[in-house]
């Protein structure tokens, strides 16, 4: 009995780490293809610039501007931050959220 117990909790510790690791290690990457997607064509990047750039402009920098609440909750929704905000809703689910609000923090 003691011994199953401590294969279980071995396996669970692991499965614990695993998921993690994937967690931190998924975010900002995610992100980046995400943000190729759905967000690249109204911005730029480092000169990387999508077609339609004139209207959301540079990117760079932002990471060290906004906090990562403040950007999910932009990302969400632009105008529950910025009222006059032009930037569309973008539909995206929980999880798209927090990997694009984890990249855009790296953008310092
Ligand atoms: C249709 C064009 C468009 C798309 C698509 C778009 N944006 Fe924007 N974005 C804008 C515009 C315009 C602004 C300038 C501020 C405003 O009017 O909202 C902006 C501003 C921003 C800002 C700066 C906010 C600030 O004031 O610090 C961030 C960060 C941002 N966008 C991220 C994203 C991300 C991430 C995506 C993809 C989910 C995305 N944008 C998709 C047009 C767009």
């Amino acid at each position: 009995m003691r011994e199953t117990k401590g294969i279980l909790w071995v396996f669970a510790t692991l499965l614990g780490v695993t998921l993690l690791a994937s967690f931190a290690w998924a975010g900002s990457d995610e992100g980046k293809a995400l943000y190729e997607q759905k967000c690249k064509a109204c911005h730029s990047i480092g000169g990387d610039a999508g077609k339609m750039a004139h209207l959301g402009g540079k990117l760079d920098g932002v990471g060290a501007r906004r906090d990562a609440a403040w950007l999910k909750a932009y990302l969400a929704d632009p105008k529950s931050k910025v009222p006059e905000a032009k930037m569309p809703k973008v539909s995206l689910a929980e999880q798209q959220l927090d990997d694009l609000v984890a990249y855009v923090l790296t953008l310092k």
